[in-house]
């Protein structure tokens, strides 16, 4: 898990990143967001080749389920100024999004379908 700037405000609280403040292991490239989640639905499914992320919950909460080939481990995202790293390599899905969250994905590289993995099969035969 990476702590996030946060700048406490009675107007309400901002948190922000950017390359180059030694906060992430990557430049950033591509951001992406998933939001309008219906509820008991599952996104992710997949893992990359060489493509790292950040995933953060901008709002709301939902579990990022990672799977390194071995072992399975659940993290629960609910706080808007801590982002969970994802190296390359992991198979991750995730589920359990609360009604109205949003799940912010920054990541190290273009979108490319030649990086995903989406055969779970394919990834355990690595
Ligand atoms: P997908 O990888 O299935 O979403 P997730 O695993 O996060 O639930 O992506 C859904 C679709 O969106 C798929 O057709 C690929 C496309 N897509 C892009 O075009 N650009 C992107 O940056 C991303 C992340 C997905």
């Amino acid at each position: 898990m990476i702590d996030l700037p946060r700048i406490y405000d009675p107007r309400g609280n901002l948190t922000f990143v950017q390359n180059g403040d030694g906060r992430l292991p990557f430049e950033i490239e591509r951001v992406y967001w998933t939001y309008d989640v219906p509820a008991g639905e599952k996104r992710g499914g997949h893992a990359h080749h060489q493509g790292r992320e950040v995933l953060i919950a901008i709002s709301g909460s939902f579990a990022v389920n990672l799977f390194d080939g071995r072992v399975w481990t659940t993290f629960r995202l609910n706080r808007p100024y801590q982002g969970l790293y994802v190296p390359p390599g992991y198979w991750r899905t995730l589920d359990d999004f609360s009604t109205g969250s949003v799940c912010m994905v920054l990541t190290s590289t273009p979108y490319s379908e030649a990086d995903y993995i989406r055969d779970f099969d394919t990834f355990m035969s690595r």
